[in-house]
């Protein structure tokens, strides 16, 4: 591909509005809680604060630069920077780590078309928290329904992918990025007057240092990377579209800082409303689809509240899904010299047969464990906790040992335009601290770290 003259983005909102839609999904406003819930609350919490700001944000800046320096897909960057190197195995890394969490990801994605059926039904009220709880149970662990939803939200990805009609998504989010901000913030300040707000409250801002086990600190790491679509090349591939003068450094911290707002405002709409409506925040994939619903019955109008708010949440999840999408498409369609129409199809079929495998390990298939873990789980493990870390661990290492400092710095300043305040600390951060925290906090979780 001639690679000097590609496409950039049109404007530099749509830059971070297409890196924000990548990142801001249902790594924060489903995942985040979850694992919150699972992990202890504050100290997971405070660990993924570290990770975020130690590894999260580093790695996203130097995957900013191998995708402008290079302007090549995930795997082709690295045959640009290191031609006739084994370094492109971190883009095959990132191209099945993308295929796998689509897997999954549509699932939960289908489950909040679910939740706007059953919003313009009408049948998302008058239940008590058991009923939300057992009809949810019931829905998920069924076979046909979340199949049914998981395949029509990879069709409408599909589609998207297809008729290359992201410009006019990225339009739409310039609208509904703000409308969820707007709505989650409602529903904090509806969750946070709700009687039980301090124990929710201290739940997830009071770290209990007791609980920072080995597992707590790699899933707060794996939530870092998960979140913030880094490890993988999702981010290589989108920078190679930005502009020459994006500035990098900024761009990078806008979305980490959006990001982790929104992951906050999450933690904030439900965690008082876990305790006060008496929800266990262990409960682990359900939690959001369980607690929400309750705070949903407390306002007025509550089906509408709920009906806006999953079209939101289904539309974040959507610029999520046509980035990973996106990331397996390119690759089959550059790699194998197909058509685009093609290897989306490819994409498309593999990914609905994984997604219904993993909805279906909820029920019928739930016997069947992968290391004492259902299908669907076992793949965000997989992803999260492995894959993309040690994705970022290789970038942060490719980017040391192969490319000149002043190479890094020209890129990463524009050319000197742009100042990078405390340029060498970054350059030495990723060199040595960055992969040996993740390489440690690996060792450390199959316990060969001695106490
Ligand atoms: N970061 C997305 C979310 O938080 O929902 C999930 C994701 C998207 C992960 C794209 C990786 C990726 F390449």
């Amino acid at each position: 591909m001639a690679n000097k003259e590609r496409v950039t983005f049109g404007s530099k909102i749509g830059v971070i509005l297409a890196t924000v839609g990548c990142a801001v999904g249902l790594g924060s406003i489903w995942r985040f809680p979850y694992m919150v819930g699972s992990n202890g609350g504050g100290a997971f919490l405070l660990v993924f604060m570290i990770c975020t700001v130690l590894l999260g944000l580093p790695i996203m800046i130097t995957e900013f630069f191998i995708g402008r320096h290079s302007r090549r897909n995930a795997a082709g960057a690295f045959k640009e920077l290191a031609p006739g190197t084994q370094w492109s195995l971190i883009g095959y890394n990132g191209v099945l780590a993308a295929f796998l969490i689509l897997g999954f990801y549509a699932v939960v994605s289908g489950w909040t078309l679910e939740y706007i059926w059953q919003a313009m039904t009408g049948s998302l009220s008058g239940k008590t928290t058991a009923e939300f709880t057992t009809d949810f149970e019931t829905f998920s662990s069924s076979a046909l329904r979340p199949i049914g939803w998981t395949i029509v939200f990879i069709a409408l990805t599909h589609f998207i992918i297809v008729s290359g009609v992201e410009k006019g998504i990225e339009r739409a989010s310039k609208i509904m990025m703000p409308a969820l901000f707007l709505i989650l913030l409602i529903l904090c300040i509806r969750s946070v007057t709700l009687p039980g707000v301090d124990e929710g409250l201290a739940f997830l801002f009071k770290p209990d240092f007791e609980k920072i086990t080995s597992s707590v600190v790699l899933s707060a790491m794996g939530q870092t990377f998960f979140s913030l679509s880094i490890g993988m090349g999702c981010l290589i591939t989108y920078s190679s579209y930005f502009g020459k003068d994006t500035n990098l450094q900024l761009t990078a911290i806008q979305v980490t800082v959006l990001n982790t707002f929104v992951a906050l405002l999450a933690g904030i709409m439900v965690f008082p409303a876990v305790f006060s409506f008496g929800i266990e925040p262990t409960a682990g994939p359900e939690l959001v689809f369980i607690t929400l619903p309750n705070i949903f019955e407390q306002l007025p109008f509550g089906n509408i509240w709920s009906f806006i708010f999953f079209i939101l949440l289904a539309l974040a999840a959507l610029t999520s899904t046509i980035s990973l999408h996106e990331v397996a498409t390119a690759y089959v369609h550059e790699e194998y010299h197909m058509t685009r129409k093609k290897a989306a199809w490819i994409v498309s079929i593999g990914v609905a047969i994984i997604g219904a495998l993993s909805s279906l390990s909820f029920g019928l298939l739930k016997e069947y464990t992968i290391g004492g873990l259902i299908l669907f789980d076992a793949l965000d493990y997989l992803t999260a906790k492995i894959m993309m870390p040690i994705g970022g661990m290789m970038i942060c290492i490719f980017v040391g040992l192969r490319i000149e400092k002043k190479v890094l710095k020209e890129e990463l300043t524009n050319k000197g335009t742009i100042t990078f305040y405390f340029f060498n600390t970054y350059a030495f951060f990723i060199k040595y601290i960055a992969p040996a925290a993740i390489g440690l906090i690996f060792l450390n979780e199959l316990g060969l770290i001695k106490k």
